[in-house]
């Protein structure tokens, strides 16, 4: 018998309901090394004791999540899920970020945070991680490019880091920018796109509950090929949308242009909702191949999550804003 159930997950049904209730209760757990730091601030501790993998380390020790998923969807084997990626700072081959990903250099990491919040800055990583209780959710990734995965992620609601910082009046969108670093990236040595990769959402986006900041998967910390140490996950739209390596978060009053808009707006809209019925212009999006499965399966309206997040869209042409 495995430690805990998986909550019942059927096709119709949307995940991140049920998974919402707190299986791993991942609480703040009083992070004393954070705790003591605070207290003597002049002290000068060794570099590890701030480093944010040890922070997730304690966290991140439970078991591994069992495969079966009750009623239907079983995860993407992990070994899938990490050597099929699109990563394009290091090429882009799905095996690329494998092969390559070790350069990325993660630590020590922070998050410069700017634009329309009441506090900016430059964070460590490691004091994000301490304020915010992490939590496992079981999420669909849907690529543009027709396939998907079913990702057990770790993470915190963006939506807690934005409270935190405090939006302003005017913040009406949220952009991400990720790792710009030529030497340890080799793909940054072409321009296959506008480096530094960055994406971007209308703050409602932004702020709904199922939008996650992702630090593991699959119970370990990020790996380096999907997006070490902290990215995106956006379950209702295409991947491309689910920005790694996360550097800079910047709140805005207009609305910004995306990488992906920047290299080629017909095919890359600025929302990137998965959506059946509005194909890519080179290939259709309505049947997707689910990775370690044979054969296609239909793809659903926001790959599958409209009852959450339908209604962000109410009276939009998703033909024309796509
Ligand atoms: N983020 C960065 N920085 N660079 C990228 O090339 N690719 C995107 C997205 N995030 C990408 C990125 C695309 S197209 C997809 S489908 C997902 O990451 C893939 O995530 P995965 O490799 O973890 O499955």
């Amino acid at each position: 018998m495995p430690r805990y159930r998986y909550p019942v997950i059927s096709e119709s049904e949307v995940t991140p309901k049920v998974v919402f209730e707190n299986r791993r209760h991942f609480l703040r757990q009083g992070f004393a090394i954070g705790a003591a730091a605070a207290l003597a601030p002049g002290m000068l501790l060794p570099k590890d004791a701030y480093a944010w993998a040890d922070v997730l380390k304690p966290v991140l020790q439970t078991d591994l999540p069992s495969q079966e998923l009750a009623g239907g969807e079983a995860f993407t084997d992990f070994r899938d899920a990490t050597t099929y990626n699109n990563f394009y700072e290091f090429g882009t081959g799905k095996r690329d970020p494998e092969v390559f990903a070790h350069n990325l250099p993660v630590d020590p990491w922070s998050i410069t945070l700017e634009g329309e919040l009441d506090k900016t800055g430059a964070i460590p990583l490691e004091d994000i991680l301490k304020r915010y209780s992490l939590e496992e959710r079981i999420y669909r990734l849907r690529c543009v490019e027709a396939w998907s995965m079913v990702i057990p992620w770790v993470g915190f609601p963006l939506a807690d880091l934005l409270n935190y910082h405090g939006l302003t009046s005017k913040s009406n969108y949220v952009e991400f920018e990720s790792l710009y670093d030529p030497d340890n990236l080799r793909g940054q040595r072409r321009s296959i796109i506008d480096w530094p990769y960055r994406e971007a959402l209308r703050v409602d986006e932004a702020m709904h509950p199922l939008t996650l900041l992702a630090v593991g998967m699959y119970g370990e910390k990020m790996p380096n090929q999907n997006g070490a140490p902290i990215r995106l996950v956006v379950p209702w739209k295409y991947g491309f949308k689910s920005i790694k390596s996360i550097t800079k978060i910047r709140v805005l009053e207009e609305q910004p242009t995306t990488s992906w808009q920047a290299r080629n707006p017909e095919e890359y809209g600025f929302y990137g909702n998965v959506n059946p019925e509005v194909d890519h212009p080179r290939w259709s999006q309505a049947r997707e191949r689910r990775i370690g499965e044979s054969g296609r399966r239909e793809t659903l309206m926001f790959n599958g999550y409209s009852e959450e997040v339908a209604h962000l869209y109410e009276g939009m042409d998703l033909h024309q804003y796509y």
